[in-house]
């Protein structure tokens, strides 16, 4: 490839989504393997590129989001004891695999511009984030609900208050990256 790039798009391919199934358990299974993902793969991956571009605050934000992700698997755990480790999602592997191709052509992405990437991933953070706490958790608090079950439903609420209150960092964190962006090439 004479002339590499990475959109936002191929970004996203790195989310993986939760998938809800009409038995809870297997919801709660797919619950934790995604947020175990987001906290030792994807966000991590993203922390590294922040790193590399030479910003660090970003790169301690990642990390401190990708500690919360962790958080969520556990609140949920404590919940369903027979979680184990929970089997590799369809989506998850598929989010894995698109990491990884993009990982190819990241380094040297990153040294031609480092500001593109950074700015890319908090984007896909925010949208990552929004589905969750607007979509997909909510549903998954509501089937919870359908069935009875306060406590589940209580630790799915607690976790879309959660997600979103990191698309409420990630939201401000561009904004502000944007906005030194532009004061320095005004
Ligand atoms: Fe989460
Ligand atoms: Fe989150």
């Amino acid at each position: 490839m004479e002339h590499p790039e990475i959109t936002e798009d191929m970004i996203f391919q790195c989310f993986a989504a939760a998938q809800q199934d009409p038995d809870q358990n297997k919801t709660a299974a797919s619950f934790v393997d995604v947020e175990e993902y987001e906290n030792q793969i994807m966000y991590p991956e993203f922390a590294r590129w922040a790193e590399k571009a030479g910003h660090r605050d970003l790169a301690t934000l990642f990390r401190k989001v990708a500690g919360e992700e962790k958080l969520h698997a556990v609140w949920l755990r404590e919940l369903y004891s027979d979680i184990g480790v929970p089997p590799r999602g369809e989506d998850t592997q598929r989010a894995i695999d698109a990491l990884e191709t993009i990982k190819a052509n990241c380094d040297k992405l990153i040294k031609m511009n480092p500001q593109g990437v950074v700015e890319k991933a908090l984007s896909v953070a925010i949208r990552v984030e929004e589905r969750e706490y607007l979509d997909i958790y909510p549903r998954f608090r509501d089937q919870a609900l359908a069935e009875n079950d306060a406590e589940t439903a209580a630790v799915y609420q607690r976790v879309i208050d959660s997600e979103q209150q990191h698309a409420e960092w990630f939201q401000a964190a561009l904004q502000d990256f944007q906005s030194t962006a532009a004061a320095q090439t005004a």
